[in-house]
């Protein structure tokens, strides 16, 4: 369990986050895919910066490892701005976010990530601070509590999240622009290997990059993880090179296989259609069989397999699809009424 983990684990590793600082591209130019994105962003930041004002309120949102952190990176640092990051989860209470946001700069770029899971009394304190550029805070408790209201700098938050749909309707009319990330081609991920590989100075040819990169589930995250573990296998095991023998080698190793589904992914088919005849299955029933986390499964997991057509969504719950049969080689199932379902 721990290792398919490895893999597909949507949060960081710290090996994960001292590498992404390492590889993160710095500007525009250099960052790899999301084209329409990149585009519109690039035109919102110069016409903020031309008009040296704070950049409108923006949301990112899509599956984990996609580059939400890195775009509000670049985005800091073509306006010549600070970012500041900080998490949903980790603004516990109102006085954590002010704390932030008055210590900000003019025209500062605040990330929050996760921001679905914001707790709503910290949300309602960022509704004014979002809107007029205001803090409201309740100071003092009982009898003697009073409210005060403070001017803060114009500032620009991003938000990020893997949930848009759980984000409440007031927070997301508050933002100027909410853009969705997708999973990268298998053409993109290429590149940025080999951009990864040249800056970390492991050798690598093209044909070694293309098949980490078809099956690195779309994920600049899972496509680095990959490198740094194929480049083990082709030190220890190979000639130093990653070349496309070593990364199909070294893939098997780790079981990822060749849709680029990892342990995790194949289990979780392997449950719908082995003990649940295919489905539908609800999502509860399938997160206490893996003994996984709902929320890894709707953020990590099925996201990708929907992508992938192995699996479909019905009113009633998940289905594995016959291209899921096919590729497990698993007969498909022969009752009419699932078969309908396809
Ligand atoms: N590293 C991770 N994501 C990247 C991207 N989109 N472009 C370039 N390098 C990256």
């Amino acid at each position: 369990m721990d290792e398919c983990r490895n893999v597909i684990d949507p949060d960081r590793t710290p090996d994960d986050i001292s590498l992404e600082a390492t590889l993160r591209p710095q500007r525009f130019e250099e960052y790899i895919g999301q084209g329409r994105v990149k585009d519109n962003l690039k035109v919102f930041v110069a016409a903020a910066r031309e008009r040296g004002e704070a950049l409108d309120h923006m949301m990112f949102y899509g599956p984990p490892g996609l580059g939400k952190t890195t775009l509000a990176h670049i985005v800091a640092a073509q306006l010549e701005v600070q970012l500041r990051i900080t998490s949903g989860p980790v603004l516990e209470r109102p006085g954590d976010l002010a704390a932030i946001l008055t210590n900000l700069e003019p025209n500062d770029v605040l990330f929050i990530d996760e921001v679905h899971r914001l707790s709503h009394v910290v949300e309602e304190v960022l509704y004014p601070a979002m809107e007029d550029f205001e803090l409201d805070l309740i100071v003092g408790q009982g009898p003697s509590a009073r409210s005060i209201r403070m001017d803060i700098p114009r500032f620009t938050l991003i938000g990020a999240t893997t949930r848009v749909g759980l984000l409440t309707g007031p927070l997301r009319d508050r933002f100027g622009w909410v853009a969705r990330l997708d999973y990268y081609s298998d053409q993109e991920l290429t590149q940025i290997l080999l951009r990864s590989a040249r800056i970390l100075g492991v050798p690598i040819v093209d044909d070694g990059a293309e098949e980490i990169a078809r099956r690195s589930r779309g994920t600049p995250r899972v496509a680095n993880r990959l490198l740094r573990r194929v480049r083990d296998f082709a030190q220890v095991e190979g000639e130093g090179v990653v070349d496309h023998a070593i990364a199909e080698h070294a893939l098997g190793r780790l079981e990822v296989d060749s849709e680029g589904l990892d342990m995790m992914d194949t289990k979780f088919l392997r449950l719908m259609i082995d003990k649940h005849g295919g489905g539908p299955v609800g999502v509860e029933t399938l997160a206490a069989g893996l003994s996984e986390e709902r929320d890894t499964l709707e953020e990590v997991i099925e996201p990708y397999l929907l992508q992938k057509g192995f699996i479909a969504r019905t009113p009633r719950g998940r289905v594995a699809t016959e291209h899921a049969y096919r590729h497990l080689g698993i007969k498909g199932p022969t009752i009419a009424p699932q078969k309908k379902l396809f």
